[in-house]
């Protein structure tokens, strides 16, 4: 590949820093590596492959120069500087869901729908976090057996929500040790010792929006435009890495053994499935690394022809940076 120039805006966040160390252990081939983040952050280093590089505050002329634009600073933020960023001539892979259901921007995950980057006019849209794990186990489900319909129930770490959630669980937690309750700031609830069912906003139908990402991104990547898809996000007191409970309903039988075989072959998983041996997927080891485990996977006791399965994946890795890292590698 050629080395390009790139910008991170929002350098210094969460999925900011694993795009650090994504580039940096695929050894993406860089001409430039631009910092960008708000003013609060701006003057901060951070080191990349053994350098200190300065964060830049983000501005009308950031993106000068630019080949690929990283974005992970929120919706708000991309709405107003990806164009920019178009218009100075950079191809932009945004991390926020400003984009992600326009017909016009492809919603890529590389191991499932790779050409529809190729439609692209300056955008592309990285799915949801929690999305991008499940796709990866329902399309090689769909290809062998056609997807009919799709319950899941997602365990969604404090890190989906950013830096500041996964420091009031520390605090929270570090409080709860000492008898104390400190009060939610950034997340609904209090996340210690607990757990919530809302991520995101709710919906006047009594979903919430992440519930809603779920089902609109699936079908947008998958192809399947009517695939009833029924979501029930809940926030759960891990740091690291989500974890789903999926339900699928299946237009043809699939046996265990050879959803087993297929989904141990897939690009982007990992079998984890020896119920016997108490190994079965979890968020705890999966912290920092590629893959999304897959496991206890069995014969669905609702749908007919369907299957039941568990699946935990870094929803920092897969679910942001590294997908996002892997769309500018096609790029
Ligand atoms: N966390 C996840 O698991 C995850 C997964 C997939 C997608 N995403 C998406 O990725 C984005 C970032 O999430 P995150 O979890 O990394 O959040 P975060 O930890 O809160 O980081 C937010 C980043 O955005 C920057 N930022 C905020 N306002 C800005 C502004 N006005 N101008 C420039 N930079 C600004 C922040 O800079 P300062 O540090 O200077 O404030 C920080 O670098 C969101 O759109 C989120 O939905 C997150």
């Amino acid at each position: 590949m050629t080395p390009r120039a790139v910008a991170i805006v929002g350098a210094s966040g969460a999925v900011g820093q694993d795009f650090l160390a994504v580039l940096a252990a695929r050894q993406f081939p860089l001409r430039s590596l631009r910092l960008l983040a708000s003013p609060r952050s701006a003057g901060q280093r951070l080191s990349f492959r053994g350098e200190s590089l300065p964060i830049e505050a983000l501005g009308p002329d950031s993106f000068a120069g630019i080949d690929v634009a990283l974005f992970s600073a929120g919706s708000a933020v991309s709405r107003e500087h990806a164009p920019r960023a178009v218009r100075a001539g950079a191809v932009v892979v945004d991390n926020s869901s400003a984009f992600r259901l326009l017909p016009e921007v492809p919603l890529v995950v590389p191991e499932v729908n790779p050409a529809a980057i190729a439609a692209h006019r300056g955008i592309v849209a990285n799915p949801n976090c929690s999305t991008i794990l499940l796709v990866l186990a329902l399309w090689p489900l769909h290809r062998a057996a056609g997807l009919r319909a799709v319950v899941v129930s997602t365990y969604q770490a404090a890190s989906g929500a950013g830096q500041q959630a996964m420091r009031e669980l520390r605090e929270g937690t570090a409080a709860a040790l000492r008898g104390e309750r400190l009060p939610p700031r950034v997340l609904p609830q209090t996340l210690a010792f607990n757990l919530f069912p809302q991520v995101d906003v709710f919906q006047p139908d009594g979903y919430t929006r992440e519930e809603d990402k779920l089902q609109f991104e699936t079908r947008k990547i998958l192809g399947l435009p009517d695939l009833p898809v029924d979501a029930t996000c809940v926030r759960v007191p891990v740091e690291r890495c989500h974890s789903e409970s999926v339900a699928v309903q299946l237009g043809r039988p699939l046996p265990v053994a050879a959803a087993r075989d297929l989904l141990a072959g897939a690009p982007g998983l990992e079998l984890v499935d020896d119920p016997a041996q108490q190994r079965y997927p979890m968020p705890l080891p999966m912290a920092g690394r590629d893959p999304v485990a897959v496991g206890r996977i069995r014969a669905g006791r609702v749908f007919a022809p369907g299957l039941t399965f568990w699946l935990a994946g870094d929803q920092l890795r897969k679910g942001a940076a590294l997908n996002a890292v892997q769309i500018a590698e096609l790029l």
